[in-house]
């Protein structure tokens, strides 16, 4: 069966791009694939964590998983630092991968800012652990927002070059699944910007745990244009808030954006964003409640993460043994 491997950093707040463009499709494939789903903690530190909120946000991703449908039993549900064979493996590719190769990425420059010799080496070589996540378990498929296609690129590029310098066919080339629907939801506030944990106004962002009064109130605050809304998809060029919200609402229906337009085309943004808050109070409301149930127990939620991590080893052990085999890094 096809295996599917995916994480999310546990830093900040989880929102509706992450909702969106990640772990609403990671429930729709759970029937179809064997589904490990990893909170990625070892990435989280490429940037300094206060280690108070690494642990709740840990928790509060997992929580999030499961609130929204992820089953922990049938799935694997873990946090990447409980499975020491990621590090390791990162290890092993970072003598594969190229300077060259991570010279082309374009987060790393965009998370490195101007301060680049500032910027943590974990930073700079995020993507090869990213590798390692995924091909520790020769995961096939990898679902992810639009933003990480170049990482996967990466990641086929490190097997490869793997699998042909010991003359091997260890590693899979891992596929991206990317959803074209809010694939890429941006921020409320620019509808040029991706909607982002990080960014520092809160009004930027639908929160999942955001109750029905904020999120009535950050839609309500959200950057328009002043012209109604278009009746066809080709009357949103130009008008990158108009789509934004538009997407949201067709991803929150279900719906393609023609359809979307053809019901809601002419009505000013008032009225739009009163049914867009009906739409994502309705599908954001249940979840929320459920993560601040699930909060309450943090025991449960570590014993998911734990007995997650011993299931994960156990996918990897055997993998981690063959690539150390193909080398000749001798072990027992
Ligand atoms: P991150 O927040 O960077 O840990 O991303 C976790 C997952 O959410 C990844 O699969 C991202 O591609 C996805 N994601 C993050 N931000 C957005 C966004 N604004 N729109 C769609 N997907 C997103
Ligand atoms: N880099 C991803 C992000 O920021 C998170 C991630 C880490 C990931 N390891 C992964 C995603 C492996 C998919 C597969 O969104």
């Amino acid at each position: 069966m096809d295996r599917i491997f995916s994480g999310i950093q546990p830093t900040g707040n989880l929102h509706l791009g992450n909702y969106l463009g990640a772990i609403r499709n990671w429930v729709r494939l759970q029937d179809s694939y064997e589904c490990i789903y990893c909170v990625v903690d070892l990435h989280a530190i490429t940037m300094w964590q206060n280690p108070l909120e690494l642990r709740t946000s840990t928790r509060e991703v997992t929580a999030a998983f499961i609130a929204s449908g992820i089953d922990p039993k049938k799935n694997i549900i873990f946090n990447q630092s409980r499975n020491s064979d990621h590090a390791q493996l990162a290890w092993v590719f970072n003598c594969v991968a190229r300077l060259r190769w991570l010279n082309r990425m374009t987060q790393f420059k965009e998370k490195a800012g101007k301060h680049r010799e500032n910027a943590s080496i974990g930073l700079y070589d995020y993507p090869v652990l990213m590798a390692a996540d995924i091909l520790a378990y020769k995961a096939t498929h990898v679902p992810v927002g639009a933003d990480q296609r170049q990482h996967l690129e990466l990641a086929r590029d490190i097997g490869q070059k793997f699998n042909n310098d010991f003359g091997v066919e260890l590693f899979p080339m891992p596929e991206p699944i990317i959803f074209g629907v809010a694939s890429r939801v941006m921020s409320l506030r620019n509808g040029l910007q991706k909607m982002s944990k990080s960014d520092p106004s809160d009004y930027s962002r639908i929160n999942l745990k955001d109750g029905r009064e904020d999120i009535a109130l950050k839609i309500r605050k959200a950057k328009t244009d002043s012209e109604p809304l278009p009746s066809e998809v080709k009357g949103l060029e130009g008008r990158p808030e108009a789509e934004n919200l538009v997407g949201i609402y067709a991803a929150l229906a279900d719906l393609q954006l023609e359809d979307v337009l053809a019901e809601v085309g002419g009505l000013p943004f008032s009225q739009f964003k009163q049914k867009l808050t009906e739409l994502a109070v309705e599908e954001l409301g249940p979840i929320g409640s459920e993560m601040q149930r699930l909060l309450a127990q943090p025991d449960e939620i570590d014993k998911v993460i734990r007995d997650g991590g011993v299931r994960a080893q156990t996918l990897t052990a055997p993998v981690l043994a063959e690539v150390f085999e193909v080398m000749g890094l001798v072990k027992d």
